[in-house]
């Protein structure tokens, strides 16, 4: 990520961005420029809207209004974001806060610089090189925000990175060598890789990888800080390509399945990201990766799967795979991880963006306070979640005259029926568990403000934030 440095010095040689709230007063922006700026400010400000202001032969000979909208996180969010995305990627940039400015613009400013500016680079040089200095005379004030931001966007670029990796690259031995590497970086995190014969009681991980050439793995990271009061257990669906295996999606349904392991790469990504913070709460992440491939060794509609936990579960359907990975990692938190919250993400239906559209995702849970905190950590970070309910009126469709249960009924209500199928695993941890169905708001098709076109890592700054709010 290009550098965003806290400082005190003002430079007339560089681009000025100017902030503006919808309404209000005018920040203190300095001497001569104020009489420019007041004039064209007017109706000017709405979060996001950018205007440059070229000023020939005079100092800074560029002026780059911002509107920060109602002048809070996300309005200065969407600012930063605005201004990465339509200013010079080699342009250094200043921007001067007045003494009025809160910490949270700074933290929203910077995540939105960094975040707008992201793009998939594969190998290739950062989109934006130069740097972009924060001035304020008691500028030290800002540097746990700086920092905060710092570590949400990276969580995020790391989660979109994987995302947007080609499958072709990206299977299940490559995501967890990357896991391996990034976890080498983070001082306190450790992380455990079972493959092959350790997988023996994960039948639903084996059944879903079972029709590929890149066999499965369940990659389990943890942060144990002395002292931490509170064990939150971070589960993630990895499928690295889920081309629906025999039950196969269609040529449209199939193209985006990269993206399937969206909720393993935020898992990893909060985890990193806690580290990074020293957040003095104890995570484990699960990631149960898997390719869902076509092949002659790939489970069939029929079969019938034994889980973690000894249970079993019909599946006529071999595009339902990402609730029988999520199956055995439940099952075996809940077993052996003793944990305070369960927390799962996954691209898990697509009647995720039939009930609720591009952009928000479908929250469950029995704990209205759970939910609650999960909800708004999503709204302070900018991903919006929306509860629906775990009813207990569809429970029947999971019946199975073969196994403990049904995986994929198809009668409606799919991703609330996916979530019912979840509820199954948590044994006595019912009460502490919430699922996250992510399927919409991990792909754009278009950049706005802080979402870049692609994956757009969603998940890792609202596990971040809630971590964060625990730790407060
Ligand atoms: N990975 C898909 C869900 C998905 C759809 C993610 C669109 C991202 C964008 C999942 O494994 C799947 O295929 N779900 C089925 C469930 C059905 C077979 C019960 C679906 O949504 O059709
Ligand atoms: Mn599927
Ligand atoms: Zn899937």
């Amino acid at each position: 990520m290009f550098p965003i440095r806290l400082t005190d010095h003002l430079d007339d040689d560089r681009t000025r961005i100017v902030p503006i709230a919808a309404s209000g007063p005018l920040s203190h922006e300095v001497d001569d420029l104020s009489a420019e700026i007041a004039a064209l400010a007017e109706g000017f400000g709405e979060a996001g809207e950018v205007r440059l202001l070229p000023r020939p032969l005079r100092r800074p000979n560029s002026v780059v209004l911002a509107g920060t909208g109602a002048g809070d996180e996300a309005g200065w969010r969407a600012a930063g974001a605005a201004v990465s995305r339509e200013l010079r990627a080699d342009e250094p940039l200043q921007v001067k806060l007045d003494g009025e400015v809160p910490p949270e613009a700074v933290r929203g400013l910077a995540e939105g610089l960094w975040l707008g500016g992201y793009r998939y680079r594969d190998g290739r040089e950062d989109p934006r090189s130069a740097e972009v200095e924060l001035i304020s005379p008691a500028f030290s004030a800002y540097a746990e925000s700086l920092a905060l931001a710092t570590a949400s966007a990276r969580a995020a670029w790391f989660a979109r990175d994987l995302t947007n990796t080609p499958s072709s690259l990206k299977n299940p031995a490559w995501l967890s060598e990357e896991l391996v590497g990034a976890t080498a970086g983070h001082t306190g995190v450790e992380i455990r890789i079972r493959a092959g014969a350790e997988l023996d009681r994960f039948g639903g991980l084996r059944a879903v990888g079972g029709g590929s050439v890149s066999p499965p793995c369940l990659v389990e990271m943890s942060w144990s800080p002395a002292g931490a009061r509170t064990h939150v257990v971070l589960v993630g669906k990895g499928i690295t390509f889920d081309s629906g295996g025999i039950s196969i999606k269609t040529r449209e349904g199939m193209k985006r399945m990269k993206i399937d392991m969206g909720g393993a790469a935020a898992v990893a990504a909060a985890t990193l990201g806690a580290a990074e913070l020293g957040l003095p709460v104890r995570v484990t992440a699960l990631l149960p990766l898997a390719e869902n491939a076509v092949g002659a060794a790939a489970f069939r509609p029929g079969d019938v799967i034994t889980h973690y936990d000894g249970t079993t579960s019909e599946s006529t359907n071999s595009d339902a795979e990402g609730r029988l990975v999520l199956a055995d990692a439940l099952g075996y938190a809940v077993a052996e991880l003793d944990p305070d919250v369960i927390v799962d993400l996954a691209t898990l239906t697509g009647a995720n963006t039939v009930a609720l559209g591009h952009r928000t995702a479908a929250l469950y849970s029995h704990n209205d306070d759970l939910a609650a905190a999960l909800a708004e950590a999503g709204r302070q970070a900018g991903e919006q979640m929306w509860r629906l309910p775990l009813a207990d009126d569809y429970r029947e469709y999971l019946r199975s005259d073969l196994a403990d249960r049904h995986s994929s009924p198809a009668r409606g209500a799919g991703s609330v029926v996916a979530a019912l199928y979840l509820a199954e695993f948590l044994g006595d941890k019912a009460d502490v568990w919430a699922h996250v169905d992510m399927a919409a708001p991990s792909w754009a098709e278009t950049s706005e403000l802080e979402i870049s076109r692609g994956a757009t890592g969603w998940g890792a700054r609202t596990l971040l934030r809630y971590l964060e709010r625990l730790s407060a």
